[in-house]
């Protein structure tokens, strides 16, 4: 019998043991208990973190759709799979069942391949929070496409990069969505994005906003009409279980955006026995997780984690602070939400409104209360924790990245006492380990330094689309034999993991990874700037923000005119997004340099943070004098 669901602490220490000692025979016992396969695997695991090569399950046969879906319609017919929440109040929620939501995907999936699209084809989805969304995501699964959702945040050119990478063949939108008070011509950007690349000959639009949009004859096609013809008989397509389930890009330090490539039925095990662990999900619970599916979080954890487990899980058109600040507890008190998961950077924008908010509502439904993205504050822990879950509900302080596939460090609730700001305890099968620079593993407790994980678990992803290389260069080459995550973290007298940041050249900004070097790639593009460096400073609300260090071509006071910061982030904005837009630029004579002439960074980090007590030994610069006089016009 397998652990599926852990009790107690002493359940917890236990299976976790035998995850470790034994992980081919326990992933399998979960596998083989818990999944509908049509083949069984021929061998649980291989790998070599050299290659790097991991393999789960191979020789099985599935399909991810009969997991979250058809295996469900004999108990779970009429239950509630998706609530639908739009983003205006006074919209009433859908609630579509397990048997709708299969129609559904069946017919979006024959939909696809009448418009002609097979098996191991891309097909890049760039919707608002909208049902069409999770459904999109399962047709391409139901037919073995591979799906490549780009945040409908995202600027043009952040759409046609991830395109032309990943090479697809059609793109699904709509006319528009809705944010709050404001509505983004989504379709407009698209068409913007495919002036520059001719691979699509394809554009699906979903009616959504009603706003007047152009459709280019014979590429651009309304959906609905076609769902309305469309049968909703689809056979599921059989995949191996290493064929692709999706693709999805997220920052690197330099360079483009990398899209991760994660397979089909290990990241299906691994989200599904996360979420109902992590999540400690009961059959009549209604799950909320306020992620965009734009996002890893809301691949995992809006639609395939708890689909898999036959779950309610509701979907949010919307944001926070429509139509007021106490949005999200009235929704919690409306469809009486059990867990609530969601990001510190709402958490802290929250916090700062009147309590009348929070006070006016019954949250008592609440039974969990996760976190994720991004290192949560004491004060913002103990604000969720006393003011949100009133002492009683746990907190999941859930690590993991868009690489992992799924949560993998973190609580889990009624069984792991909780720390402030501790992610805890590592999840069943995962191995990670501390190390210092030199690559040595810290064992024991109480020690710092780089976290890496030691051992595969079936989540991961495998490759980065195109790129091998990269991957083994990113994630694999810099400890041997170890995965390294890019994040700082500290193991207390306990054996508890605290996140303390990442180590790279990546901030996070409001919860979105943000590389730096792409970024200032954007801002070097503008033609009065000579070079630039941007680092990131804590702020309040958003975790961190985006500080910018930028020279320009020609010295003197006159050349910043007026509308040049302005300018420089109207680049940023049409390059990557309004998200990693920056909050301070400083113009510079100069950037500090080591002899060999590369940018010293940690110089401007601590000018930035304005912690100028500790800025090191500036003497073997190339240009000291240049500390100086950045300090004194610091912003
Ligand atoms: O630095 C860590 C931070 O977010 C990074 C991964 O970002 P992304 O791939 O966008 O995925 C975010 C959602 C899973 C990590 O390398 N991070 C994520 N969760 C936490 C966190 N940092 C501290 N505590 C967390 N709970």
């Amino acid at each position: 019998m397998s652990n599926y669901s852990i009790k107690n602490l002493e359940e917890y220490y236990q299976v976790y043991r035998k995850s470790i000692r034994e992980p081919e025979n326990f992933w399998e016992e979960i596998a083989e208990e818990h999944f509908l396969w049509r083949k069984k695997w021929n061998n649980v695991l291989s790998w070599d973190f050299s290659t790097p090569q991991i393999k789960w399950f191979e020789g099985a046969k599935l399909n991810i759709t009969e997991n979250c879906l058809d295996r469900h319609l004999i108990n779970r017919g009429d239950k509630t799979a998706i609530i639908f929440e739009p983003n205006d109040p006074a919209e009433e929620a859908q609630h579509i069942t397990y048997t709708q939501l299969h129609e559904r995907v069946c017919k979006m999936a024959n939909v696809l391949k009448d418009q002609g699209i097979k098996k191991g084809d891309r097909v890049c989805v760039y919707l608002p929070m909208i049902p069409e969304l999770a459904i999109t995501l399962m047709a391409c699964a139901r037919i073995g496409a591979i799906h490549n959702v780009v945040f409908a945040g995202f600027s043009a050119k952040a759409v046609s990069t991830r395109i032309i990478d990943s090479d697809c063949k059609m793109v699904i939108t709509a006319d528009g969505s809705f944010r709050g008070n404001k509505s983004i011509d989504l379709k407009g950007i698209v068409d913007e994005a495919l002036q520059d690349c001719e691979l699509v000959d394809k554009v699906l639009v979903v009616k959504r906003t009603n706003a007047d949009v152009t459709m280019v004859e014979k590429r651009d096609v309304w959906l609905q009409p076609l769902m309305d013809k469309a049968s909703s008989d689809c056979k599921a397509e059989l995949m191996d279980a290493e064929d692709p389930l999706f693709i999805l890009y997220t920052s690197g330090s330099t360079g483009k955006p990398k899209g991760m490539v994660h397979t089909t039925a290990g990241y299906m095990v691994y989200t599904a026995y996360t979420f109902k662990n992590v999540f400690q999900y009961k059959e009549n619970d209604v799950y909320w997780c306020t992620a965009d599916i734009g996002w890893i979080t809301g691949h995992s954890y809006i639609v395939y984690g708890p689909l898999a487990n036959g779950a309610t899980t509701v979907m949010f058109e919307g944001v926070p602070q429509y139509p007021d600040f106490g949005r999200f507890w009235k929704i919690i008190e409306k469809h009486k939400i059990n867990q609530f998961y969601t990001a510190p950077t709402a958490i802290r924008a929250l916090a700062k409104q009147n309590l009348s908010f929070v006070e006016n509502v019954d949250l008592s439904s609440i039974k969990v209360l996760g976190s994720v993205g991004e290192p949560i504050n004491e004060e913002a822990w103990h604000w969720y924790n006393d003011i949100i879950g009133k002492g009683k509900n746990p907190i999941v302080d859930t690590w993991w990245q868009t690489e992992t596939g799924g949560i993998m460090i973190s609580p889990l609730p009624y069984v792991t006492p909780t720390k402030p700001t501790y992610a805890t305890l590592p999840f069943l099968g995962v191995q990670p380990a501390i190390v210092n620079e030199n690559g040595e593993e810290l064992k024991g407790n109480q020690v710092e330094g780089r976290l890496c994980i030691k051992f595969p678990w079936p989540g991961m992803a495998r490759t980065i689309w195109n790129n091998h290389q990269r991957y083994k260069e990113t994630y694999f080459s810099t400890y041997e034999n170890m995965y390294f995550t890019g994040d700082g973290a500290l193991r207390d007298e306990v054996g508890y993991y605290r996140i303390t940041g990442r180590v790279d050249d990546v901030v996070i900004v409001s919860g979105h990874n943000l590389g730096t070097g792409p970024l200032e790639d954007a801002i070097n593009e503008h033609p009065a700037v000579s070079e630039s460096a941007i680092v990131g400073f804590p702020h309040d609300i958003k975790g961190n923000a985006l500080y910018g260090y930028v020279t320009l071509k020609e010295t003197g006071e006159s050349r910043v005119h007026e509308n040049l910061r302005k300018e420089i982030n109207q680049l940023i904005s049409e390059r990557i997004g309004p998200i990693a837009k920056l909050d301070k630029i400083q113009f510079t004579e100069a950037l500090p340099k080591t002899r060999s002439g590369k940018i010293m960074r940690r110089i401007l980090r601590k000018i930035a943070e304005n912690d100028m007590s500790n800025l090191g030994d500036t003497s073997t610069l190339l240009n000291p004098e240049v500390v100086k006089d950045i300090i004194d016009q610091r912003l």
